[in-house]
């Protein structure tokens, strides 16, 4: 079951399959071991591409038999599939294959999860099912025929036959292997219904354990209101008479887009008031929406190879985030993404794992399903969309369904609609697509007369995928504002494209204050000269609700680096400042509530680093630490009116205006238990009648070293409900302070419900502790030492999650050179492992670089 040696893929090596699929017809027979299944496949030569040797993917099969034209053949065997000699015109290729699910713990191909079967595929698992050309531009109709002792057995498409025992399933739509799924077990469904635009009453399931039946309404009433928009929006229908979706409980990522068969990690599907936090019912919303999204982009128009993932998932990515802009609260959305960008985005594009939106190479494609592709990779369609205008947008969107539909294609394809449409010439922003690095973007001023000039410097700091990266093309938002806080200027796009550029703006009667990269108009490190009387000023008076927030967090970075270096106290401007967003009543509290939030510790560390400072993850902490104090004591006052006018006791509705208050309500209760010593958190955790306010207090008590008897009592309260003690496990872990995190971490490995085969446990527990900045990076390297243990352990179970945490220890260079040395000698073991994955090798050879 190893990898053999990793292989570099490169773009440059694209070469077409040989032949075209007329038709795929496949049979299963489940069987907890031995499952048995029979392909059918209509070959027929592919006119567009080289002379090649016929050759399927296939991995850990075994081959029962094999047919070309009804005669048995004999074909060459490796680890990575078979090859054989074929007829010169269209054959029939027929195979039997046997697999074993029930020891898949992978998570990738045909596996068994809680005694339910199903499939993951992307990347490359169709090949672990059946041998195939198993690469996304090879697209095909398939029918599938389902044999188990099962109640409900599902794939992709319209049901054909369907009772217990045997189904059919037929998909009329043409598409790559990654988009197969088939799903067979004791399943109940929640069932709903939408009528498309043009009619077509479409049948809804959501597929879930007996038991869950409860935690369904919310994930239907999300896919609705998604299907509409996409309507709406881009005037794209659904075109099956079915859709489903399935939640499974051991997945190694969010959800899957399958045509017609959606599934879904149980974490990003199921809900209910009493069991999942505010935020659990927005991501759920926003993933829901993802997948169903990925019908028209992903599935319709797919990508011609793995070099191109950001075609459908920057897309799809940025079409979610439309979605949840459009039906909450734009500027809410914008800054949640900004955070995430900054949280997860900029430390890889800042370091070893720093790769463009479209990769030129790769070994192992599930390496590559990252915060780039996904998050600037829906940056860059920002910004396109902001060059050439909304209507240009939406003509470029109609022209690509259109030409495309049915088809595997590419980024300059992409491209080509955009040109087509504006005329213009998109050779200078497709760097965006093949340059690593964040741009640094500094600005210099001069006034004089009326004029004022704004001059832009760009800078990307070269890496091993960009040594020399050239000037891109960004655009920066920019509005002006006079000592009044009144609107000289309106916000305009200025389009850079030099490497210094500058802009003037004539007839001003004084120095205006900029507002510079409003709504973050590209995804860049803005680096100003400026100082936190222009922050305090911005934060009281801009009209960008964007710039407004970045004011305040631009201030909370200064104050808080200034006191981790130098011992500062709390800058009095900023503590002010935030008084009075937080007294404005008409601010939206989602709003109010961001403003209260501090930087995150590892964007504290990105930007020490950035001004060539060693960050200490301890000094951070105790900066973090002392500022909240400091917050605390100065909203002293402010705090009773704030929790009283924001506590909600309508009956629970996670929707947006309702989440924001208590969002507002819960920032207010964690600085009211830095006064109280958690009393009212004690009370309102006994009150709580929703996990939000449940959660949320447990955390307030946990914050101030309270609340031991809150979370026994949690555990004995929700032990049979695998989601919440997935958030039991994390909060302890995530709360604890600096000197007690990696021992938490440790005991809950030994807790008899640390499962640590399901991804969701795991990364519950080693993931909350890579999350707690100053606990993993504690001075003697236990921290390191812990994880580097369980990545070893999972690594021969599931080498697709371990990967992904390998990221953990991307940063490592920042860091000081004892921390460094800790790093690199659990690096070096980890290396050193027998049989390491080709996963995690790659990961590791990479972070080390
Ligand atoms: N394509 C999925 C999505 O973006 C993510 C995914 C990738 C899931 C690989 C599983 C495996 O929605
Ligand atoms: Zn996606």
């Amino acid at each position: 079951m190893k990898d053999s040696t990793p292989q570099t893929i490169f773009l440059s090596d694209y070469t077409p399959f040989g032949w075209l699929i007329d038709s795929v017809h496949l049979t299963f027979d489940l069987a907890a071991h031995a499952t048995r299944v029979i392909s059918r496949i209509a070959f027929r030569p592919n006119p567009d591409a080289p002379a090649q040797q016929f050759f399927l993917h296939g991995k850990d099969l075994t081959l029962i038999n094999a047919r070309i034209d009804g005669q048995d053949i004999q074909p060459d065997i490796s680890d990575e599939g078979l090859s054989c000699p074929v007829p010169e015109g269209s054959f029939i290729w027929e195979a039997e294959v046997e697999i074993d699910p029930t020891n898949n713990t992978a998570l990738e191909g045909l596996y068994v999860s809680n005694g339910m079967y199903c499939t993951q595929c992307e990347a490359e698992g169709f090949r672990k099912i059946t041998y195939y050309p198993d690469r996304p531009d090879v697209m095909a109709v398939f029918t599938v025929e389902i044999k188990g002792p099962h109640p409900v057995l599902l794939s992709n498409g319209n049901p054909q036959t369907v009772g217990t025992g045997h189904a059919i399933w037929h998909d009329p739509w043409p598409k790559p292997s990654y988009l197969f799924a088939l799903v067979a077990g004791d399943l109940v469904a929640h069932s709903d219904w939408f009528m498309t635009a043009s009619g077509n009453k479409v049948d809804l399931n959501l597929w879930v354990r007996p038991g869950d039946e409860g935690k369904c309404a919310f994930g239907m009433s999300a896919l609705k209101r998604a299907m509409q928009w996409d309507e709406q929006v881009y005037g794209r229908e659904y075109d099956l008479d079915v859709f489903n979706i399935v939640a499974v409980d051991d997945f190694n990522m969010g959800a899957m887009e399958n045509k017609g068969l959606n599934i879904f990690n149980s974490s990003a599907v199921l809900a209910s008031p009493e069991t999942s936090t505010d935020a659990n019912f927005e991501r759920i919303e926003s993933i829901i929406a993802h997948e169903y999204f990925h019908n028209w982009t992903g599935n319709r128009i797919t990508c011609r190879d793995w070099f191109q993932l950001c075609l459908k998932e920057g897309l799809t990515v940025f079409r979610d985030a439309q979605f949840t802009a459009d039906i909450r609260s734009a500027p809410v959305k914008r800054i949640s993404d900004v955070i995430d960008l900054r949280t997860r985005q900029f430390p890889e594009d800042d370091g070893p794992l720093s790769h463009p939106v479209r990769p030129e190479s790769f070994q192992e494609i599930n390496n590559f399903y990252t915060a780039t592709v996904y998050e600037k990779g829906a940056e860059v369609i920002g910004m396109l969309k902001r060059l050439v205008g909304d209507s240009a947008y939406a003509e470029a969107l109609e022209l690509y369904f259109a030409r495309y539909d049915g088809q595997a294609i590419t980024i300059e394809d992409w491209l080509a609609v955009f040109e087509d449409i504006t005329e213009r010439d998109l050779t200078q922003f497709k760097r965006w697509y093949s340059q690593a690095g964040t741009p640094r973007l500094s600005v210099k001023e001069t006034y004089g007369s009326g004029s004022y000039t704004l001059t832009f410097t760009q800078h990307t700091p070269p890496g091993s995928y960009s040594p020399d990266p050239q000037p891109q093309v960004i655009p920066i938002d920019v509005g002006l504002l006079n000592a009044n806080g009144d609107e000289v200027l309106e916000t305009q796009t200025l389009e850079m494209t030099e490497a210094t550029q500058s802009f003037t703006f004539e007839g001003l009667a004084s120095r205006p204050i900029p507002s510079i990269l409003r709504d973050f108009s590209a995804p860049v490190i803005l680096e100003r000269d400026s100082n936190n009387d222009e922050r305090a000023f911005l934060l009281a008076h801009d009209t960008d609700p964007f710039n407004r927030w970045e004011a305040g967090r631009a201030l909370a970075r200064e104050t808080l680096c200034a006191m981790a270096t130098k011992g500062s106290a709390p800058d009095t401007r900023y503590l002010d400042g935030i008084r009075s967003v937080l007294r404005d009543k008409a601010l939206d509290p989602a709003y109010r509530a961001l403003m209260l939030e501090l930087p995150t510790q590892s964007e504290l560390a990105l930007f020490m680093s950035d001004r060539g400072l060693t960050p200490d993850p301890a000094a951070i902490y105790d900066a973090v630490q002392s500022l909240k104090q400091a917050m605390a004591e100065q909203l002293r006052e402010n705090l009773p009116t704030i929790l009283d006018a924001n506590i909600v006791r309508q009956e629970y509705k996670p929707d947006a205006v309702q989440s924001g208050k208590r969002a507002l309500y819960g920032a207010a209760l964690a600085l009211m238990s830095r006064l109280d010593d958690g009393s009212l958190a004690a009370m309102q955790y006994a009150q709580a009648d929703n996990m939000t306010l449940q959660l949320g207090a447990l955390s307030c008590l946990l914050e101030v070293d309270k609340g031991a008897l809150e979370l026994g009592a949690f555990y004995d309260q929700w032990q049979d409900d695998r989601l919440v003690i997935d958030k039991w496990f994390a909060l302890q872990i995530t709360r604890a302070t600096p000197d007690r995190a990696v021992a938490v971490t440790r005991a809950l490995t030994k807790h008899p419900d640390f499962n640590w085969k399901n991804p969701n446990r795991f990364r519950a527990t080693l993931g909350a502790l890579t999350g707690n900045h100053a606990g993993f990076h504690a001075a003697d390297g236990s921290g390191y030492e812990l994880l580097a243990d369980w990545l070893i352990r999972l690594d021969p179970v599931n080498p697709q999650t371990t990967a992904r945490m390998c990221t953990a220890f991307q940063t490592w260079r920042r860091y000081d050179a004892s921390r460094q040395a800790l790093i690199g000698a659990q690096l070096d073991r980890i290396a050193a492992t027998p049989d390491l994955s080709g996963d995690v090798t790659e990961m590791i050879t990479r972070i080390k670089a």
